[in-house]
C-alpha cells in the first residue's frame, strides 16, 4: 500500500474535494482505496456520505491508541472506497498527541498496520499542527494542491520548511511529488497567470490536468457524493477522472 497526503495549510484550496473524488475515481479503477480522514472538520467523511453512529470509533480513537484501526474502518458506498473516519473530537488530538511520546509517528503506526488496500489518501486539515505533521511523517507521497487564484503560492514557503523539518528528521522521503492545480478559471487572465507560475517555479511534479472551478463540483458534497456518481459528464468530474489515471500511472500498478 502506498499511503498519498494531500495537504496544503491554506484552507479552501480543493484538498478535500481532491481526496473524495480520487478516492472514487481510482476505486472505479479498480484499485482498492483507503480514505483517511485527517480534518477534524470531517469534510471527507461527510462528502463520501458517511454518517458515524453514534459512539462508533474514528481516526481519533486509533490514534490515541483505544482501538485498532480495522475497528474504525467502515466501507463507503462507493466501488473500492472504504474510509478511516473523521469527528469533531479530532480536533482534542491536536493538544493530546502533543504530551504523548513519539507523537508525530503515531498515524504512520496506525497506517502501517493496516492491510488490504492499494492505496491510503490522507486528507489533512488546514493547518501545520500535529495532525498535518503526523500525515507528513507517514506519507510516501506527497500532493499540494494550488488554487488558481491570487495569494496562491502563499503558504507554500512556510509548507516547504516544514517538509525540510519533517525530511530531516522523521521521513527522508518526504518531498512534494505533486502539484494540483484547481479551480482553474480558463476566461480569467489571473488563473492562467498563476497556473504559468506554478509551472515555471515547480516544473514536471504539476500534474497535466488542472481542476476547473465547477459548480456542480461545490454541490456534490451536499448530496455527499463523489463528482463521478453526482455528475459524471461534468467538466469537473471529467478532470478528475483525467487526474487520478495520472496518479495511477504514476504510483500504483495496473490491477491486470
Ligand atoms: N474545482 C472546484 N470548483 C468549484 N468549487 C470547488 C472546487 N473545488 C472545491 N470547491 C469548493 O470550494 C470549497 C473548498 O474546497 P475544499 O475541497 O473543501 O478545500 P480544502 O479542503 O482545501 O479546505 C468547497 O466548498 C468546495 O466544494
Ligand atoms: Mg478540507
Amino acid at each position: 500500500m502506498i499511503t498519498l497526503a494531500v495537504s496544503n495549510q491554506k484552507g479552501g484550496v480543493g484538498k478535500t474535494t481532491t481526496c473524495i473524488n480520487l478516492a472514487a475515481e481510482l476505486g472505479r479503477l479498480g484499485f482498492s482505496v483507503l480514505s483517511v480522514d485527517i480534518d477534524p472538520q470531517a469534510n471527507c467523511t461527510s462528502g463520501l456520505g458517511v454518517a458515524l453512529p453514534p459512539k462508533s470509533p474514528s481516526l481519533y480513537n486509533v490514534l490515541l491508541g483505544d482501538v485498532p484501526a480495522g475497528a474504525a474502518i467502515l466501507k463507503t458506498k462507493w466501488e473500492g472506497v472504504s474510509i478511516l473516519p473523521a469527528t469533531l473530537d479530532l480536533a482534542g488530538a491536536e493538544i493530546e498527541l502533543a504530551s504523548t511520546i513519539s507523537r508525530e509517528t503515531k498515524l504512520r503506526r496506525v497506517v502501517s498496520s493496516i492491510t488490504g488496500f492499494d492505496i491510503a489518501i490522507l486528507d489533512c486539515p488546514p493547518s501545520l499542527g500535529m495532525l498535518t505533521v503526523n500525515a507528513l511523517v507517514a506519507a510516501d507521497k506527497l500532493i499540494i494542491p494550488i488554487q488558481c487564484e491570487y495569494f496562491a503560492l502563499e503558504g507554500v514557503g512556510q509548507l516547504s520548511r516544514t517538509i525540510s523539518l519533517v525530511k530531516e528528521g522523521l521521513n527522508q522521503n518526504l518531498a512534494i511529488d505533486g502539484i494540483l492545480l484547481t479551480m482553474h478559471d480558463s476566461r480569467t487572465r489571473l488563473a492562467n497567470d498563476v497556473a504559468d507560475e506554478v509551472r515555471r517555479q515547480f516544473g514536471e511534479i504539476v500534474f497535466k490536468t488542472m481542476i476547473p472551478r465547477n459548480v456542480k463540483l461545490a454541490e456534490a458534497p451536499s448530496y455527499a457524493e463523489p463528482i463521478c456518481y453526482y455528475d459524471p459528464s461534468c467538466s469537473g468530474a471529467k478532470a478528475y477522472e483525467e487526474f487520478s489515471k495520472e496518479v495511477a500511472s504514476l504510483w500504483l500498478k495496473d490491477e491486470d
